[in-house]
This record gives structure tokens, C-alpha cells and sequence, in this order.
């Protein structure tokens, strides 16, 4: 008799990674599928196959992952027993076809239907051919019994599209082969300890939620300053550039978070639709407030990249001022700066709050609050003190909440880890809606249109020595 999978706990799930020799699988996903395993946080029956063009054996790949994941203990070896390979192309339906034949194989052999996740951790512009190819091949519903009724679900790398014509276009591939509810469109900063700590920041601390508002908020900055250069990226890179690799994805579901109107309950649906309502305020600015509000920089030795074209105009910094429309925060100066080569690793959040007229402290001056996401996480407010003595002088001074040290033997849990725990479990909560893709690009688009029509504000900058530099380009958007 056949075993009933109707995607229970103890079913079996097989992981299916396009790109799996790939940067990000090599870093990111099979270091977090190795943690989950080692904590013994993934389904007993768990098996993993790595989808790529080099010619591996199981074997091969298996050393391949150990590399990667330089680990002694002895869980590395039973880890890698669970690990498999499929050789084949993106754009070749036979490594395809012989993937689905020997997943059929299996479930034939074991008589149970395995629940499948399949992962394109592939640089963006394969995402089309690949899902064209799960469609002919008949990957999207490899069961082979008609009472079982195992999901699949698919999981894509940001970014989705180049902008919203690409990324409606994707959709509606995908949209051939799947519901929205097995699509799981990655943005790995929604899940990230500081950042999923923004909801309970603001949500558990209602002493906030007063300030939260247009009337008390003059301006919100957020960086993703990075020191890294894009290294050997340069395939992907050059054809995104800085807005679209961290400011239509990271940078904005930041903003989101920060300005959202609090969810009615923790339902997926309902907290993706607050996040949209952030996207769909964001200002659409005509070209001559582009040219007014913003600009970008190239680090001097960019086109020298491997794989970077020689007259490249692509961005590895920008910095824009933009305002949300509508909401609590409407009108509220927003500050988005992010970029490569700079001085030093800085993503935060930076909320500067007014100082209402005060009759004693008539030239008192704003009190800041910084939500550092990372390095050195930590959520620092001003406060101004009387400096100890005979007069009244007002000193300021912080309030540190460094998020570490309480927690030093729990375990931050890396973004990576999360997504994979959370799409096994079929919660879409930290995964982007096409509702917010679309919404994203729409004010995206505006920006990188008019930048490709204006290259004049593309401006040179040294590796690792950005103060100035960033500071005239501040000047000049501010
Ligand atoms: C990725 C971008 O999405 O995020 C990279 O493609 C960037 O360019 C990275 O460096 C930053 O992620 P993290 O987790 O290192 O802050």
C-alpha cells in the first residue's frame, strides 16, 4: 500500500539547487542547509541535489560541499550522504529530464511522493530558460502517484527582474507552472535577526508609537555601506549595479518596515500587504527631481573588473531623497545611500527626530536614534542629560542597546537558515509578494531610466577612502 504525503512533518523533501557550484550556494545555502542539519532542524528525510554544469560525479560534489563548508565535525559526513549532483545546462533539457527521471525513480523505490523545493540560486538571467525548462520537463509536478499530494515550491533570487516590464514577464512564466503560494521570491535581508527585530522594536515598545509619525520624525536615512568591492561578480554586477542589487530589494523592505502601519495579526498575507502600502506611498519623482535628488558613483578601477565591460556606466554607489506620499510618515525626508568600496561596513538605519520649541532648552538639538543592523548590531538613542555641575548645561549622550551581548550563548540565526526553514514550512512572510516586486520597480524604474539617459552624475571615488567624496555627494541631494 502506497504511504499517503500530504506534506506532513516527516515527509520527505528534496532540495534541488540550480547554480549549486555557484558563489551563493557555495557561501551561503549549503552552510545553512549544513547548520539545519547539524541542529537537526530539516526533515529527517531530506536530500539535496546540486544542479550544475561541472562535470561532477555524486562523489565529486560530495568533496566539492566539504570544501565549501570546511567543517570537521563528524555530522559533515553524514550531511554529505544526504548530498547529491545533476550534471546538466540551463538551457539543455536533458540534465532535466534526467534530474525528474531519477526523482521518479526514488519515489517509485521508497512508494511516496517527495515534497520539492527547487532553489535558483543562478545569476538572474537564467531564471526564464530554467523555468522554461522545469515546464517541459514536467519538474513542477514530478509526482508519480495520483493519491499523494506532495507541494512544490520555488524559490528565486533577488533580483527579480531588471525592472517591472522583466519582472512581469517572470511572473507570468512562473505563474504558468505555479500559484502565487509556491512562489518564494527571496529578499535575505527580511531575514535577518535585526532586521525581523524591527517589527518588535516598534510594535512591543508602544512609548514609540507617538513619535512614529510625520509630526515628530524630520528625516530617515538608510545605508548599506559596504567596504567589499563587487570581487569577481562582475557578470552579474554589471548589468545591475547598486540600485537594483541592494536598493530596489534590501534597502526598501528596510524602509518598509520602518514605515508600516502595524499588521492586524502575524498573517503572512496581511504583513506583506502593509510592506506594499510602504512601496505604493514611495514619491515618484518627474526627471528633474531626479537630477535634483540624487547621484552615483563608480569606483575608480570598477572597469577593470573581471567581467566588467571597459566602458562600463554602471553605478557601484548612489545616494537619493526621496518621501513616502501617504501614512504616518508622509512627507518625511528618506535618505537612501548604498554602496561598494567604502570606507567601512555600515548598514543602518538612522531616524533623526524634531525638537519642539522648548521654553529652558530653547537651542536644544535633535535627538537621533540609530538601528545598526549590522556590523556590531545595536540600537543607539540620544538622550540629553544636565552635565554634573553648578549650571544647567545639557550634555548629550546614548542609550546603548547592544543586541549581542545579552544573547552571547544563544545563537543568531543567519538569514540564510531562516528562508530555508521557512519555505520548508510553507510560511511566506519573509518573502516578497509580486504585489511588492511590482511596486518597487515602479519607483525604481523612474531612477534608473533617467540615470541611463544622464550618465553626468556618475561620479569617480577611491576604494576605502569615501569621506569626502560621500559627503559632497550628501551635499548635493540634500
Ligand atoms: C546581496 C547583494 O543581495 O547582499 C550583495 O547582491 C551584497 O552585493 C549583499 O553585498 C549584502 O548582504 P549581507 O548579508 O552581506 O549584508
Amino acid at each position: 500500500m502506497l504511504q499517503q504525503n500530504t506534506g506532513g512533518k516527516n515527509s520527505p523533501v528534496t532540495v534541488v539547487v540550480f547554480g549549486a557550484t555557484g558563489d551563493l550556494a557555495q557561501k551561503k545555502i549549503f552552510p545553512a542547509l549544513f547548520h539545519l542539519y547539524q541542529k537537526k532542524q530539516l526533515p529527517k528525510n531530506l536530500t539535496i541535489i546540486g544542479f550544475g554544469r561541472r562535470d561532477f560525479t555524486d562523489d565529486a560534489f560530495r568533496q566539492f560541499v566539504d570544501a565549501t563548508i570546511k567543517n570537521n565535525s563528524g555530522s559533515i559526513n553524514s550531511f554529505l550522504k544526504i548530498v547529491r549532483y545533476q550534471k546538466g545546462l540551463f538551457d539543455d533539457q536533458t540534465g532535466y529530464r534526467e534530474l525528474i527521471n531519477n526523482i521518479k525513480q526514488i519515489q517509485r523505490a521508497s512508494a511516496v511522493c517527495t515534497n520539492l523545493i527547487l532553489y535558483l540560486a543562478t545569476p538572474p538571467q537564467f531564471y526564464k530558460t530554467i523555468c522554461e525548462h522545469i515546464k517541459i520537463s514536467g519538474l513542477s509536478v514530478p509526482c508519480v502517484f495520483n493519491n499523494q499530494n506532495p507541494w512544490v515550491r520555488i524559490l528565486i533570487e533577488k533580483p527579480f527582474g531588471r525592472d517591472a516590464e522583466t519582472a512581469r514577464e517572470l511572473d507570468a512564466m512562473l505563474a504558468t507552472l505555479f500559484q502565487e503560494e509556491q512562489i518564494y521570491r527571496i529578499d535575505h535581508y527580511l531575514a535577518k535577526e535585526t532586521i525581523r527585530n524591527l517589527l518588535a522594536f516598534r510594535f512591543a515598545n508602544p512609548l514609540f508609537s507617538t513619535a512614529w509619525s510625520a509630526g515628530w520624525i524630520q528625516s530617515i536615512r538608510i545605508s548599506v555601506l559596504e567596504r567589499q568591492t563587487i570581487g569577481s561578480r562582475g557578470l552579474f554586477y554589471d548589468g545591475v549595479g547598486a540600485l537594483r542589487d541592494i536598493g530596489q530589494n534590501h534597502m526598501l523592505q528596510m524602509l518598509a518596515l520602518i514605515a508600516m502601519d502595524q499588521p492586524g495579526s502575524w498573517n503572512p498575507d496581511e504583513i506583506r500587504a502593509k510592506r506594499c502600502e510602504v512601496f505604493e506611498a514611495i514619491e515618484k519623482p518627474t526627471p528633474k527631481t531626479i537630477a535634483a535628488t540624487s547621484a552615483r558613483g563608480q569606483y575608480r578601477g570598477y572597469r577593470n573588473e573581471l567581467y566588467v565591460s571597459a566602458k562600463s556606466t554602471t553605478e557601484t554607489y548612489f545616494i537619493l531623497k526621496t518621501k513616502l506620499t501617504a501614512g504616518r510618515l508622509k512627507n518625511v525626508p528618506v535618505i537612501l545611500e548604498g554602496g561598494k568600496g567604502m570606507e567601512e561596513d555600515c548598514i543602518e538605519i538612522a531616524i533623526d527626530f524634531k525638537s519642539p520649541p522648548s521654553e529652558l532648552f530653547p537651542d536644544q538639538e535633535n535627538v537621533k536614534l540609530v538601528y545598526r543592523v549590522q556590523p556590531n548590531e545595536h540600537i543607539a538613542l540620544d538622550m540629553f542629560v544636565k552635565k554634573p555641575g553648578d549650571t544647567m548645561i545639557l550634555d548629550r549622550q546614548q542609550f546603548v542597546f547592544d543586541y549581542k551581548m545579552p544573547y552571547q550563548s544563544a545563537e543568531f540565526l543567519a538569514a540564510y537558515e531562516k528562508l530555508l526553514l521557512d519555505a520548508i514550512a510553507g510560511n511566506q512572510t519573509l518573502f516578497v509578494s509580486t504585489q511588492e516586486i511590482n511596486a518597487s520597480w515602479n519607483m525604481i524604474d523612474l531612477y534608473s531610466t533617467r540615470w541611463q539617459h544622464d550618465q553626468s552624475n556618475l561620479m569617480p571615488y577611491t576604494v576605502g577612502k569615501t569621506a569626502k567624496f560621500r559627503k559632497s555627494m550628501r551635499a548635493m541631494v540634500e
